[in-house]
């Protein structure tokens, strides 16, 4: 089972829209993929058509039973979704609470690790969408996987929010002690405009991949049918027709599982 969390404390940079759009590719491969909400706003919920505010079963259940030494009740808050092979764990707005009521307790910072030890048999991959901010929650996700995706708007003021991420991270694996494996992703990136080009050189230039850290050399563009999807409750590749925004997201997800694929312009 690989897991992967895709985080950044910067909202809006296409967190969400990734992790959707990873599960939607690898589940249309025949991978059984299981998608985590940990954003107390349930975007990722109410993408998929889960109302964050109504849900019966949430991540919030889990955190309270390891908080209470009872037994996590895994199979209770998996939802099936209306695409074969895509299960999500949904969040509700009493996750907003956690971090009040247990961030200061002992050992919960591994709940979501605990968990997803008794479903390792279940599924190929899994994929936990962050909350924007660092606490409780986002540790949770960072000690549970086995690499960070980091979404990064080709923009100035994202590149800043990124160094903050990426200095968040040292100082948790610090105390998880892990080295953190790593992908920076660029998003939205629009090659007409000056701001997303010269930010791009400035993340190619400053971060190269050794062999934990990876700067994607894919790139994913700006594509209006992201957001389509994203109102039709559905991964892109669902949809009819291809997309650039659909090949990039593609072409990331070859790159993770580790199929080959070549890369010979800035854009996919
Ligand atoms: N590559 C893209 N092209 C166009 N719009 C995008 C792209 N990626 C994300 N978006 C849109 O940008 C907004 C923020 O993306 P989202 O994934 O929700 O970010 P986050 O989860 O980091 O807050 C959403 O409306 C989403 O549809
Ligand atoms: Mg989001």
């Amino acid at each position: 089972m690989r897991v992967w969390a895709i985080a950044n404390q910067k909202g809006g940079v296409g967190k969400t829209t990734t992790a959707v759009n990873m599960a939607g590719i690898l589940s249309e491969k025949g991978n059984r993929v299981l998608l985590i909400d940990l954003d107390p706003h349930g975007s990722l919920s109410s993408y998929l058509d889960v109302d964050p505010e109504t849900v019966e079963h949430s991540v919030y259940d889990l955190f309270q039973q390891i908080a209470t030494a009872q037994q996590p009740q895994v199979a209770a808050v998996i939802q099936e979704t209306q695409f074969n092979n895509l299960f999500l764990m949904p969040s509700s707005t009493a996750v907003a609470t956690l971090e009040k009521q247990l961030g200061t307790k002992n050992g919960m910072g591994l709940v979501l690790k605990k968990v997803l030890d008794k479903v390792t048999e279940q599924f190929d991959n899994v994929i936990i969408d962050c909350p924007p901010m660092l606490g409780m929650l986002m540790i949770n996700a960072l000690a549970a996987c086995k690499r960070v995706i980091i979404p990064v708007q080709t923009e100035h003021l994202a590149i800043k929010g990124m160094e903050r991420m990426l200095r968040s991270m040292k100082m948790i694996q610090h105390s998880l002690n892990t080295d953190l494996a790593y992908t920076i992703l660029p998003t939205m990136y629009d090659q007409r405009t000056l701001a997303s080009k010269s930010s791009l050189q400035t993340l190619q230039h400053n971060y190269k991949s050794d062999y934990k850290s990876k700067m994607s050399k894919i790139i994913i563009p700006v594509d209006t049918r992201l957001r389509d999807a994203s109102h039709l409750g559905k991964p892109l590749n669902y949809l009819k027709g291809d997309s650039q925004g659909l090949v990039a997201y593609k072409k990331f997800v070859d790159t993770l599982i580790g199929v080959k694929c070549t890369v010979n312009r800035e854009v996919a």
